[in-house]
């Protein structure tokens, strides 16, 4: 009996299947399995016989990747100084959270260098996108725009053919791209690996740098752009919340420089604006002698950046309490949670948590340990943390204070932004004048503090 044909395609991580379901084996995806006539397969086009790979010694002197630098500083950070000619670059977000606004920022800049730099939407209508130009007051900028959906007419500028090939081409949006080639509706897994690939090959072939727009979606209806992460150079996610008006380009992959650095934008009404100083803005509105707040001083990429982190404790009514984490990761919660109870005999277990980084940003450095333990004693004791404070150190499972990397750096922007004491780890010889160290050598310590303070204040 020949094999079940393989036809349904998850749309999130490209597993095949014989049949629908509901939910991805793979991935546990819900919903997201679409059938694709062609059965997820990229025709394969090269069967000759092959021939001998030239190989060659590790050593040698090659030149630096060239750059092209568009000017908007925070950008071209993230890009790792600068996009590098024939290369593949992904910028993913959320729909709606300032991709375009941010491409088409990048695409005039680049422009005004003299740079040929072309835009193709698949998404909007040239009226709209110069509408938009003319809002951000871009309009002058010697941008070449194309409204195009189709694979080939884009491969062929791309290429350029008698004119000169263009220096960034921006595809907005990968989605939208589509194939004759393929038996697939535009959007899905197939369709795009197989645009995509095209895209980074001519990209290699013209040493035309590709900037692909990915939307994320959760629907399933448009395949999420993580199956081509794989595929390109550099893979950029653009992220926030658009409840505010802060904006991180963040870098989570590149071929061609550090992947920890973030850019830091500001949604206004004409377009994106840099954010040279990032501390500032995420400390700008905070109440300070609140309970339940700390800042932390911590380090994105090579920049030092000083957030607040907010807990509440509050009892909770439900069997399980809950734990509620924005910009911090859950686990990480939990440990620290788990430390408290077993080194410092302090039991949240029947309480509600919730922790939040103020500003929308979102932190995966151990650093913020102490903060976040800070946060929630604070926040449980009803005690401040100490005015003009800045706290960092990472907890380790028996309940010390690790020293971390880079503190003259953190403790140097909390001195330019006015703090004058800081609760580190033991052990810092390097400090700026201005501030003045509580060093906690045991999370015990600090909770032994808090509670001591917490019985002053009650008499
Ligand atoms: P857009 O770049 O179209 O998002 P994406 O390409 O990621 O889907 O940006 C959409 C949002 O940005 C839209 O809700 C309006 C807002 N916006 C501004 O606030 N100011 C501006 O100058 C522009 C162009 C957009
Ligand atoms: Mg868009």
């Amino acid at each position: 009996m020949a094999r079940a044909q393989q036809n349904f395609v998850c749309q999130s991580c490209g597993a095949l299947s014989s049949k629908w379901s509901g939910r991805c084996e793979a991935c546990s995806a819900w919903n997201s399995i679409v059938e694709e006539a062609s059965g997820g397969i990229v025709p394969v086009l090269e069967n000759r016989r092959g021939r001998r790979v030239k190989l060659m010694p590790l050593s040698g002197v090659e030149p630096d990747a060239p750059r092209i630098q568009s000017g908007i500083g925070e950008f071209d950070r993230v890009c790792g100084g600068g996009i590098v000619p024939g290369s593949a670059l992904l910028v993913g977000g959320d729909p709606g959270i300032g991709k375009s606004t941010l491409l088409l920022q990048v695409t005039a800049a680049l422009a005004r260098r003299g740079c040929r730099a072309v835009y193709i939407s698949g998404e909007e209508s040239a009226a709209q996108i110069r509408l938009r130009a003319r809002r951000m007051e871009l309009s002058d900028a010697p941008v070449e725009l194309g409204v195009e959906t189709r694979l080939s007419n884009i491969l062929a500028t791309l290429e350029g053919g008698d004119t000169k090939a263009p220096a960034v081409i921006i595809v907005d949006s990968i989605q939208t791209v589509m194939t004759d080639a393929i038996d697939a509706a535009p959007g899905t897994v197939t369709q795009l690996r197989a645009s995509t690939q095209e895209l980074v090959r001519a990209a290699k072939r013209t040493g035309c740098a590709v900037i692909m727009v990915g939307h994320v979606t959760k629907d399933g209806q448009i395949a999420g752009p993580r199956v081509i992460e794989h595929m390109v150079d550099t893979v950029l996610y653009f992220e926030g919340d658009r409840g505010h008006q802060f904006r991180i380009l963040r870098g989570v992959k590149n071929r061609f420089g550090p992947t920890d650095e973030i850019g830091v934008f500001e949604m206004t009404g004409a377009g994106l604006q840099q954010v040279e100083n990032p501390s500032a803005l995420f400390l700008a509105g905070r109440q300070e002698d609140v309970s339940g707040s700390a800042v932390f001083a911590g380090i994105e990429g090579t920049r030092p950046v000083l957030v607040e982190i907010q807990a509440l404790v509050a009892p909770s009514s439900l069997g399980t309490p809950r734990r509620a984490v924005v910009g911090w990761d859950s686990g990480r919660l939990a440990m620290v949670l788990a430390v408290l109870d077993a080194r410092c005999g302090l039991t949240l277990g029947a309480s509600d948590v919730y922790l939040n980084v103020a500003g929308g940003l979102r932190i995966s450095e151990p650093a913020a340990d102490l903060a976040v333990a800070a946060a929630l004693v604070s926040s449980f004791t009803g005690v401040p943390v100490r005015a003009n404070s800045v706290v960092f150190g990472e907890i380790s499972l028996s309940g010390e204070i690790r020293p971390v990397s880079q503190s003259e750096a953190r403790l140097k922007e909390a001195a330019k932004l006015g703090f004058t004491r800081a609760l580190t780890p033991a052990g810092i010889t390097a400090k700026p004048a201005a501030i003045s160290l509580d060093e906690v050598p045991l999370l015990a310590r600090l909770v032994e503090d808090f509670q001591d303070q917490a019985e002053s204040r009650n008499g």
